[in-house]
């Protein structure tokens, strides 16, 4: 009954009889409406939830956040609490607001009772502040990394890094988003009024036991896959909706998924426009009907409402090509689409009877370099392995070792890092403490939408990415940072290296 596959629906509970059906108690048939399937329930009649918004406060000229890793219960589905856990709240957490320049300090509190951490993902930060697995919060611990926001406006997010426990730790709700202002991005007429025409947008999918929970209990298709879910959820709703005042809504999606590769498109199949993806402004808005997103990766997406008519976001799963997210593979293989993720509706957008009119998207957005393979003085191998049935994940052949130090670069030194996978699933590839530039993949020059600055880049069996990085600023010969597949739990079997910055 634990095993949580596939998603609970009546028949199931009609046949786990008496016992099971008194443990679920009376909110049973609340949980269990005929309409709820394997594919999930599909009713939007929920207001999006927006999680609120916090800006810190200013200490002795720094921003200074105070965040607490808690439990918490959540009510996804009306009359059922769901045991979960969140910062600052009881699933996921307050949107941080940020801007470049600024001195900023978190003290991360933990108050669950078992060690945590918090990794801020796509920051350029010094070793120590980065959140991975050498930060460890223990229980009624306090953590107080502080470091100057640099790069550029962006969305980018927070999460557990625990080590062996990344993936049950932000399955539970241990994950939230930040927005990094800059003024080059001021200056820009794009939609900005949070909450309004500027949402953020978390998307995650989860699976849930008959009594409404949703333990992480790894069976042997989410070892090789990751955790897969049945309910998708925007923000911690499931069946959201949001109502659009403006005609332009500016969406920063946030794959936090533990494994789910989303092929995201309109179900009207209307076009939108991406503007940035995970380092922030691409040079200029780029038109399109699908955007696939691995986990970990973010895009701002701008759609446009002006037609009055109600759009919602969806996942095409199921494996096939052309299913939308080939468009982002801008020549890369079409291995990798879905990989066990099924067919999922996000939350709907429903236009207001009166929308304030917002002005055109500006066609210049940032200044970005054309990346210059030519200044690299080194060029890196890296492998992504599974191994026979998932038995030996690793990066070049050795797993995940926290007193092995795989690589050491030198700090404000460009490089290439040459990515492979072999098997047959693909697998994002993160690097900590960079921003770096996609070079081709099997020797063709990325497309427009993977053109900008990217941390985490999605690689498929059979495929050569080669990526650009450089590592400024921070030198420290003890402390490692992290690279690894963000499908959480191919990272906590070993998919995972370190490396240091001197
Ligand atoms: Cu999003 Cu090493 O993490
Ligand atoms: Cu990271
Ligand atoms: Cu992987």
């Amino acid at each position: 009954m634990l095993n949580g596959f596939p998603g609970p629906n009546r028949r199931r509970v009609l046949m786990m009889g008496g016992a099971a059906l008194a443990a679920a108690g009376a909110g049973a048939y609340m949980f269990y409406p005929r309409e709820i399937r394997a594919s999930g329930p599909v009713k939007f009649d929920k207001e999006l939830a927006i999680p609120p918004l916090e800006k810190g406060r200013m200490v002795a000229g720094e921003r200074v956040f105070d965040l607490s890793i808690r439990n918490g219960s959540t009510v996804f589905f009306e009359g059922i609490r769901t045991e979960t856990m969140g910062i600052n709240a009881d699933y996921l957490a307050p949107v941080l607001r940020l801007r470049v320049g600024e001195k900023t300090r978190f003290n991360v509190t933990n108050t669950l009772d078992e060690p945590s951490t918090l990794h801020w993902h796509g920051f350029h930060l010094p070793a120590a502040a980065d959140g991975g697995p050498h930060q460890t919060i223990n229980p009624g611990e306090t953590w107080s990394p502080g470091f100057t926001i640099t790069g550029k406006a962006a969305t980018m997010w927070f999460h557990s890094h625990m080590m062996h426990k990344t993936a049950q730790q932000v399955w539970a709700g241990l994950a939230g988003m930040v927005i990094i202002d800059d003024d080059e991005a001021d200056a820009l007429d794009l939609p900005r009024e949070y909450g309004v025409d500027d949402i953020p947008v978390v998307l995650q999918d989860r699976r849930f036991t008959p009594e409404g929970q949703m333990p992480y209990i790894l069976d042997m298709p989410s070892r090789m896959h990751g955790m897969i879910g049945n309910f998708p959820m925007v923000n911690g709703t499931i069946g959201g909706v949001f109502g659009a005042r403006t005609t332009l809504v500016r969406l920063r999606l946030l794959n936090g998924s533990n494994a789910s590769i989303y092929n995201l498109r309109f179900s009207d199949g209307r076009s939108f426009a991406l503007i940035a993806t995970d380092g922030g402004l691409l040079p200029a808005p780029v038109r399109t009907r699908g955007l696939r997103l691995a986990p970990g990766e973010r895009a701002e997406i701008v759609v446009d409402m002006s037609d009055g008519r109600t759009a919602r976001l969806i996942n095409r799963g199921g494996g096939g090509a052309g299913t939308g997210g080939g468009m982002m593979g801008g020549g890369g293989m079409m291995g990798g689409m879905g990989q066990g993720t099924p067919d999922l509706t996000f939350f709907e957008i429903r236009p207001r009877k009166r929308m304030r009119s917002s002005p055109p998207l500006p066609e210049k957005l940032a200044d970005l370099p054309v990346p210059d393979a030519g200044q690299a003085v080194r060029t890196r191998r890296f492998q992504l392995e599974m191994g026979m049935m998932g038995a030996g994940f690793s990066i070049n052949g050795r797993p995940m070792d926290m007193n092995v130090i795989n690589e050491v670069v030198k700090a404000g030194e460009t490089e290439i890092w040459e990515v492979t996978a072999t098997g047959m699933l693909a697998h994002p590839f993160h690097v900590h403490n960079t921003q770096f530039r996609i070079l081709d993949r099997n020797g063709q020059p990325p497309s427009p939408v993977e053109a900008g600055l990217k941390d985490t880049v999605l690689v498929h069996p059979g495929e050569l990415v080669r990526i650009l990085v450089r590592f400024d600023t921070y030198r420290d010969d003890r402390l490692p940072y992290m690279y690894h597949c963000h499908i959480l739990e191919h990272e906590d079997a070993g998919m995972m290296g370190q490396f240091t910055v001197v």
